[in-house]
């Protein structure tokens, strides 16, 4: 079977019969409008408390087991300001209950360990127009990545230039984009804070160490609290310097992140961005980070950088002086912005590091993941919560001759 997913706005037939076309019958083609996927919440009880099962209740989670029992998934997206838009990047956020919170080590960074044995292939259908070269190759390389990560081979279908399949290979890291000139010290800075977590939040954490050392100086806008979001938007113009601080999701900003970017209209001032994620090593960030680089020419603003930062998620885990030492750079880092009007450049290197694995180091922080943090972190977190005996579950694994979901079951 292979299921279309359209996440468009306006689903207009042209697409889906070139798609038709091209890959032939049996397509099951499921519409996705704005209430169809929620955001992911950040919770990680598909990963530690209902293994490889999403708590939300909505089309999304209902439409994982045509998910899995397909052999091709294509997506027909919209794009936004440059990337793919929210609802797109929602749907990549949210299959990633099929994984688990294991980590194996690829190619010197971390993946999350397969839960199946057999992933279906991706086919990304979107639309060249109205994207620079740039940000068409760089959504292009990160649909790659995103894929590669989550085991399936990724194929591009442009339904205008022939309709082929082609082959998209995880390619080089796309370009980043320089910082403009510092803009000197900043009487107020507003910094969105795109953690989507409602509870121990690791952004949270740190700005909260960014407010006590910038004082009035910051405004925090937390956009969970999507009711401001038009007089955010509308007074977007008017804000002089503005920082995204966010964690990565799959290579990413988080859907909702993208959701208010997807409104901000182009104006003066500066933009920066803070990136921190769970992995330790930052390649992880390197699409996000192009990205910024390639929105803030869109939005016309002058670029004073990325910070990008690994191996955040353990934040929590440690105790009081060791979440002080991991915080007080990243703090300081912002502090500096504020009052040089760019990042420094020690700063952003120090932050980055480790990069990626080298061969060594990638085999030593192998075992260590396989017999330290998979095993001492990850299974106390499952038995807690009653779940280790779970934590193997397949729960959309096809049945044998089983030919896919009855589309009423889930469909929205
Ligand atoms: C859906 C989802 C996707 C994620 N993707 C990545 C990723 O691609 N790379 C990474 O290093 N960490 C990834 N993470 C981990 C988060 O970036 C990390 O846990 C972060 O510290 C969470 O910050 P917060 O508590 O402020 O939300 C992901 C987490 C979730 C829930």
């Amino acid at each position: 079977m292979n299921t279309l997913f359209d996440l468009r706005v306006r689903k207009e037939s042209a697409w889906i019969e070139a798609v038709r076309k091209t890959i032939g019958e049996p397509l099951d083609v499921v519409s996705f409008d704005e209430r169809s996927i929620n955001a992911c919440m950040g919770c990680w009880d598909c990963w530690l408390r209902t293994p490889g099962r999403c708590v939300m209740n909505d089309p999304m989670s209902r439409s994982y087991p045509a998910y899995m029992s397909s052999n091709r998934i294509v997506l027909l997206m919209d794009t936004a300001q440059g990337f793919i838009s929210h609802r797109s990047k929602a749907f990549m956020d949210r299959t990633i209950p099929h994984y688990h919170a294991y980590i194996a080590i690829v190619d010197g960074e971390c993946r999350h360990a397969a839960r199946y044995s057999r992933y279906p292939d991706l086919v990304f259908v979107f639309d060249k127009r109205g994207l620079s070269d740039r940000e068409d190759e760089l959504i292009e390389a990160y649909l790659a990545r995103s894929a590669a990560h989550y085991r399936s081979k990724a194929y591009r279908l442009d339904p205008d230039g022939g309709g082929g399949l082609r082959l998209l290979k995880p390619a080089r890291v796309p370009e980043r984009s320089e910082a403009g000139d510092p803009a000197g010290s900043m009487e107020r800075l507003v910094i969105y804070n795109g953690s989507p977590r409602r509870k121990n939040s690791n952004s949270g954490l740190i700005l909260d160490r960014v407010v006590n050392a910038l004082g009035d100086r910051v405004e925090i806008r937390d956009l969970k609290k999507r009711e401001h979001w038009d007089r955010w938007a509308e007074g977007f113009s008017s804000e002089s310097h503005v920082l995204f601080f966010m964690p990565l999701y799959v290579h990413a900003m988080p859907s909702h992140v993208m959701a208010f970017m997807e409104r901000l209209p182009a104006s003066e001032g500066t933009i920066s961005f803070f990136v921190q994620s769970g992995f330790p090593e930052s390649s992880q960030s390197h699409y996000l980070e192009a990205y910024a680089g390639l929105l803030a020419r869109r939005l016309g603003r002058t670029y004073l950088g990325t910070a990008i930062r690994g191996g955040v998620e353990s934040l929590q885990m440690r105790p009081p002086e060791g979440r002080d030492a991991m915080m007080a750079p990243m703090v300081g880092a912002i502090v500096r912005l504020a009052d040089e009007g760019r990042f420094h450049p020690d700063d952003l290197e120090r932050l980055a590091r480790p990069v990626r694995f080298g061969r060594t180091t990638a085999l030593l922080a192998g075992l260590l993941f396989r017999l330290g943090t998979n095993r001492f972190i990850w299974g106390p977190r499952l038995k807690q919560n009653n779940a280790f005996a779970a934590r193997s579950d397949r729960p959309y694994a096809p049945r044998k001759g089983f030919a896919g979901q009855p589309a009423d079951e889930w469909r929205g």
